[in-house]
């Protein structure tokens, strides 16, 4: 088997903003790269004698570069959809690509190799290693993508100071602040330069002004490294700052909206939709 996933081209041609009602407008014109494509996803869980359709499908285009959050009330399916567009599920219908490969196409190991090197995960609570270093923390996905030794000190150092901790690269979780390991997790989120850095909830566990510094230093290396940042959040600070917004409820897009068109107010941040 080759080392790379052979990718499956996505079906659909790319689409404009008209056809598309919230999508962010092109830079220039130009038509815009799609990373992350569903096509009428539909998610239904068993267990026992309950069925919950947790998605009843869902069309979405997240764009290259693009820094979305996902907002709706719990249950919704926001986690649902995190998983899908993560690859770390799969559709009960429907269609996922992610940076054009079909994710029902892929074997176990093929999916494997999506996640490691795709895709960046950020947790509510760091969820880093407590007995690895800073820098072994951020280096762990790299010993999987078989980055050689000397190249992964060196990109681990050069991420640290990205971020901010450079000089705590020697430090274990323990002995770090909510915040710095929350960098700490950002730096290995984006170990292997993925297309995709998906957060949940990253702001929940710091104090606003923490916070209102992951989501600035999350912004400028999107932008800097060209990554797509998904988040699900409840933090103004993060509406304030995205592209575009997308609301979740019951299932289903219940709209999708740029981020110049949100009319955020202390309080309301959701519409009173909860
Ligand atoms: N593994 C599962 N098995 C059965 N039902 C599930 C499973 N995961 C989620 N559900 C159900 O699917 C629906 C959507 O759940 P999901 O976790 O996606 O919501 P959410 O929007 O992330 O909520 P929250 O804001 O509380 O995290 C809910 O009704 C939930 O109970
Ligand atoms: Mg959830």
């Amino acid at each position: 088997m080759s080392d790379t996933p052979s990718p499956t081209p996505s079906p659909a041609t790319p689409e404009t903003p008209a056809e598309n009602p919230g999508a962010a407008a092109p830079a220039s014109g130009l038509v815009r790269d799609i990373v992350v494509r569903t096509l009428g996803v539909k998610k239904i869980y068993k267990m026992g004698d309950t069925i919950t359709h947790a998605l009843r499908g869902v069309d979405l285009d997240i764009y290259r570069g693009e820094y979305m959050a996902i907002m709706g009330p719990s249950g919704s399916g926001k986690s649902t959809l995190f998983n899908m567009v993560g690859g770390l599920d799969k559709p009960s219908e429907g269609m996922v690509f992610i940076d054009e490969v079909d994710v029902a196409a892929l074997d176990s190991y093929e999916l494997a190799w999506m996640r490691c090197r795709k895709i960046g995960y950020i947790f509510q609570s760091f969820n880093l290693l407590p007995t690895l270093t800073a820098m072994e923390n951020v280096t762990m996905p790299m010993v999987f993508a078989n980055v050689d030794p000397d190249e992964a000190r060196d990109r681990g150092y050069d991420l640290l100071q990205k971020v901010g901790i450079g000089e705590r690269w020697n430090h274990r979780p323990g002995r770090m602040s909510g915040g710095q390991q929350q960098r700490v997790a950002i730096a290995r989120a984006l170990a292997n330069n993925p297309a995709i850095v998906l957060a949940d909830e990253p702001t929940a566990n710091l104090d606003h002004r923490t916070g209102a510094q992951i989501i600035a230093l999350l912004k400028s290396l999107s932008r800097e490294m060209g990554v797509t940042v998904i988040s699900a959040t409840h933090d103004h600070n993060m509406l304030d700052i995205c592209d575009r917004v997308v609301w979740i409820r019951d299932g289903e897009i219940e709209r999708i909206e740029r981020r110049e068109d949100l009319n955020i107010q202390v309080g309301s941040i959701d519409g009173g939709k909860h």
